[in-house]
């Protein structure tokens, strides 16, 4: 088997794909239905044909230009894996972030009230759930089949006690009743003439309700941050992911809903990256 995994990740090479040993062997394993072990193990043994013949169908749709994240249907994200489908974004890692964020925020609260605008496969809300057991929370999102890749999700982490699921566009989802401790949302942030420009993985396979922010990328920030103040229980926040420029335009639509502490965060890349508006 390893000799088959290996002809697929040379070809990857010639190809140019950024990680072409890693897709050959996550290919692998969905290919031959094994784990990354079972690949290590079984490294010796002749693969049947059948497998053979999976594995290169697998290898010719990642050469098209599929992510791998797509050809196996499920992402890892902090640490858990994510059922994806065609009403996903696929969770990327920079997300992790305002993961970490959310966490450091609300870890010694009680018992956190979390809402998270715009789920997708429910990471961001199913991850901070899994780190703090006594946290609880409401996921949103316009597509209903999103909703049905994130109720698998919170079913398959042991979260879904804790967590219910509303479809309907930002705060429209949300009971008027319901105040939270902690605001999340990665939003669509592209600007809709950019989204044409995309790179074809994103462009092609990421959903474009997902993508598109409105003309000018921000007209999502703009929703939330209408009824962001008066859904926020005393002490709580707002955290956001945002785009790489987006820091003073989404820092200047929170102070202006009323937010007194507005703080702009980059990532290890230096991009602006999360906006936290709070009251100080
Ligand atoms: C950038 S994706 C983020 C998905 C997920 N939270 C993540 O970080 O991987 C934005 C999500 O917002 C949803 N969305 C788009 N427009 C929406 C709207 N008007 N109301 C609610 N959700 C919306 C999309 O369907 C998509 O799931």
């Amino acid at each position: 088997m390893g000799l088959v995994w290996r002809r697929v990740r040379d070809r990857f090479r010639a190809a140019s794909l950024d990680t072409p040993e890693l897709d050959a062997r996550l290919l692998a394993q969905q290919a031959f239905g094994i784990d990354a072990m079972g690949l290590i193990r079984r490294e010796r043994e002749t693969a049947p044909a059948e497998w053979v013949e999976a594995l290169d169908a697998l290898a010719e749709r990642r050469l098209a230009g599929e992510p791998v994240s797509r050809i196996i249907g499920e992402r890892e994200f902090w640490g858990l894996k994510f059922q994806l489908n065609g009403a996903t974004l696929d969770p990327r890692p920079e997300t992790e972030m305002l993961v970490a964020e959310a966490i450091r925020w609300i870890e010694h609260h009680p018992a956190p009230y979390i809402v998270d605008l715009g789920t997708g496969t429910g990471a961001i809300a199913i991850s901070i759930l899994d780190a703090i057991p006594a946290a609880r929370g409401i996921a949103t999102d316009l597509a209903a089949e999103a909703l049905t890749a994130a109720r698998h999700n919170a079913e398959r982490h042991q979260v879904a006690g804790r967590l219910s699921f509303r479809q309907g566009p930002w705060w429209q989802a949300v009971p008027h009743t319901e105040l939270f401790d902690l605001i999340l949302s990665n939003p669509p942030y592209i600007a809709s003439g950019v989204i044409p420009t995309l790179q074809p993985e994103v462009r092609l396979f990421d959903p474009e309700l997902a993508l598109d922010g409105g003309f000018d990328g921000l007209e999502p920030y703009r929703a939330i941050a209408a009824q962001a103040v008066r859904r926020l229980k005393p002490g709580g926040a707002v955290v956001l992911e945002i785009g790489a420029n987006q820091g003073d335009p989404v820092a200047r639509i929170m102070a202006r809903a009323g937010f007194s502490r507005v703080e702009v965060q980059k990532d290890l890349a230096g991009l602006d990256r999360v906006v936290l508006a709070s009251h100080s």
